[in-house]
């Protein structure tokens, strides 16, 4: 096998995991691309595979679609990414994934506590946020005592 194989819609599909209508969702955003059949059906290069599962875990650990579009314009377009490629995005990666570890740490140990988020509803919040003060903070709306990253808006998936 080739990362240059041609594949069909339904082998990325199957292989990727992601529904046809994703995939011509990532297409229409750049995010992927492919060719056509003289039918007209899509192609896809087998190292596809590759960017799609980069957007997934992407995804996962929150990274906007635009973020996850930012990160893979890195890569040369025209030729397969090979591992340098690939290196230089997660040197770019690496300070977004600690923060992400550390909110994540935050996150883990302090969900026991007061959050700042207005519900009053612990004993700890009329200690650290007596008459929900936060309220009025820069931090809020939301949970202001959670770091910056686990207060952003949700995007779409
Ligand atoms: S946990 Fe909600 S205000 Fe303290």
């Amino acid at each position: 096998m080739d990362s240059r194989e041609l594949l069909s819609m339904g082998d990325v599909s199957k292989r990727s995991g992601y529904a046809a209508s994703a995939l011509r969702f990532y297409e229409s955003e750049g995010l992927i691309s492919a060719t056509r059949t003289p039918g007209g059906r899509r192609q896809f290069e087998r190292n596809v595979l590759r960017r799609l599962a980069f957007i997934r875990a992407a995804s996962n650990i929150g990274l906007t679609l635009d973020e996850v579009r930012e990160e893979l314009d890195r890569l040369p377009a025209g030729r397969v990414p090979n591992r340098a490629d690939w290196q230089r995005i997660t040197r770019h990666w690496r300070g977004r994934l600690d923060d992400q570890i550390a909110a994540l740490e935050r996150l883990r140990d302090g969900l026991d506590s007061c959050i700042g988020c207005g519900c009053l509803s612990l004993q700890r919040c009329q200690m650290t946020n007596s008459g929900d003060w936060m309220a009025t903070t820069d931090a809020a709306p939301g949970a202001a005592n959670l770091p910056a990253l686990l207060r952003r808006p949700h995007q779409f998936r």
